[in-house]
């Protein structure tokens, strides 16, 4: 069988490497996919006439390739193929397709119908309102302020659309980025203001085939851009986003008065299973989240959903119970989530999509390893070049920095590229570079075995968490 999995990142080739276990599978092609996409067996880049698909968006081409090849199932990675409607179009081809079809991705590409939906269907969410009218959102600020409040664009935002604000100047400033100077462009054309939650958040995924749905696992998922000790970092991203000389006492005392922030990232690494989450907890999240949305959504709204859907809780404790409070729905995987989780896979991903192409998922057995996999993401970090200090990511980076270490460090741990590109040797095509993945009994392990890799690993400006897999943020 030949598999053509959509995805530019880490996830596409974690999600590759599965592919890539099943004997029923011959060839994974990846579309645009990496460098490090053909570190596993069987698995090449997708090419038309020589040359590789440009990128994720390039709807035609990716369907065009699907059928000169004629792959027998795609698995498509990111959320904007899916809301572009790349689903759709396979479909059209005849070619099999895991993920929602376009009309399906609203959950993700809408975060006020979603909020609005989820609260009509009794789905547990932080108390919220939406808005048109910047003024009026600013009102309901001032009214609703208590221990922090969040205010999110409504359209996809590549991530970087949530501000989860400490005061009510911090949320207004949110409300003129988004609504005023438009940074989202019509993304921001409406936003969600909504209570800020304390708790333990998680990275739950599913799978559905339309019909039914089973739990696909879950991560814990670290954010934030930096360890919340890491003042040496915390200084050089600073010195490089600000342009000014900074000492480390002055950021260490600015960040603990909360003048200088901790970014949010797409994610700096994840561990999978989450550790707080039981089976007991799994259940209470199908039940009062993933189940009531899969069944409304086709029956009140009449859209089916096919293919993984990974709601972002945060467990809330309230009146002795613990309460799984809906944050977002994604149409599509975790990123780096993903990487911890599908090492942990046990049973043919192969299959696995077949059961849900063919509406039988019910009667497959959805199968993860006790094992934990800690997955720790190297970013491009504040680096001095040719055009001055960068501050590095999850702001402006250098690329194209040479690494070294990759295959010795592949002795220890499995590792899935975000953005390389290969000349002579490796070279760093993005933020996020490299999520080198270790696997044990225990978290600890798994920690030991994927920082001990990492130290093998080394380009300019190198940055990573050291607190991947630890009770932090
Ligand atoms: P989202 O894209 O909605 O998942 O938001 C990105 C991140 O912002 C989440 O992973 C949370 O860490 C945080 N966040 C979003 N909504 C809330 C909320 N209501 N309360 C606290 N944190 C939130
Ligand atoms: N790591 C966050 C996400 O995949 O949305």
């Amino acid at each position: 069988m030949k598999v053509l999995v959509v995805d530019a990142g880490g996830r596409g080739n974690a999600i590759a490497h599965a592919f890539s276990r099943s004997e029923k599978v011959k060839e994974v092609y990846v579309a645009p996919g990496n460098a490090g996409s053909l570190f596993f067996p069987k698995c090449k880049l997708a090419e038309i006439d020589g040359k590789i698909i440009p990128s994720i968006r390039s709807i035609e081409e990716i369907v065009k390739f699907a059928k000169e090849k004629d792959v027998d199932l795609a698995f498509i990675g990111p959320e904007e193929p899916l809301s572009l409607g790349i689903v759709d179009r396979l479909e059209e081809e005849g070619i099999p397709a895991i993920g929602p079809k376009k009309e399906s991705t609203i959950l993700e590409a809408s975060k006020c119908w979603t909020k609005d939906f989820l609260a009509k269907i009794n789905v547990p969410i932080p108390k919220y309102k939406n808005f048109d009218d910047p003024e009026e959102a600013k009102k309901y600020i001032k009214d609703e302020f208590r221990d922090g409040i969040v205010v999110k664009a409504d359209g996809l935002a590549a991530g970087k659309g949530v501000y989860v604000c400490d005061s009510i100047e911090e949320a207004f400033r949110a409300v003129d980025e988004i609504m005023v100077q438009k940074k989202f462009g019509s993304a921001g054309d409406r936003i969600v203001v909504e209570e800020r939650l304390r708790g333990v958040e998680v990275a739950f995924t599913a799978i559905s085939d339309g019909r039914s749905v089973k739990p696909f696992g879950h991560a814990r998922d670290y954010k934030r851009a930096f360890d919340p000790d890491d003042f040496d970092a915390i200084r050089d991203f600073y010195m490089g986003t600000m342009k000014r000389f900074y000492t480390k006492a002055e950021v260490e005392r600015l960040f603990k008065a909360g003048k200088l922030l901790n970014p949010n990232t797409g994610g700096m690494g994840a561990v999978s299973p989450h550790p707080f989450v039981t089976r007991e907890i799994e259940e209470k999240i199908m039940d009062m989240v993933v189940e009531p949305v899969v069944k409304n959504f086709r029956e009140i709204e009449g859209k089916k959903y096919v293919g993984i859907i990974y709601p972002v809780i945060m467990l809330v404790r309230e009146n002795e119970e613990l309460i799984p409070k809906v944050l977002e729905i994604n149409v599509r995987d975790c990123d780096p989530g993903a990487q911890a989780k599908f090492p942990r896979l046990d049973c043919d991903l192969f299959d696995l999509s077949m059961a849900v192409i063919d509406k039988e998922l019910q009667d497959f057995e959805i199968k993860f390893s006790d094992d934990f996999c800690v997955a720790v993401c190297l970013v491009s970090g504040a680096l001095k070049g040719r055009e001055g200090l960068k501050p590095g990511y999850p702001g402006d980076h250098y690329t194209n920095q040479p690494i070294s270490g990759i295959e010795k460090a592949m002795e220890d741990a499995v590792i899935y590229a975000n953005g390389i590109a290969k000349q002579d040797g490796f070279v760093t095509t993005g933020g996020r570079v490299l999520t080198v993945v270790g696997k044990g009994k225990s978290v600890e392990a798994a920690r030991m075995k994927a920082y001990s890799a990492i130290e093998k690993i080394s380009f300019p400006g190198m940055r990573y968490r050291k607190s991947i897999g630890l009770e932090v943020d």
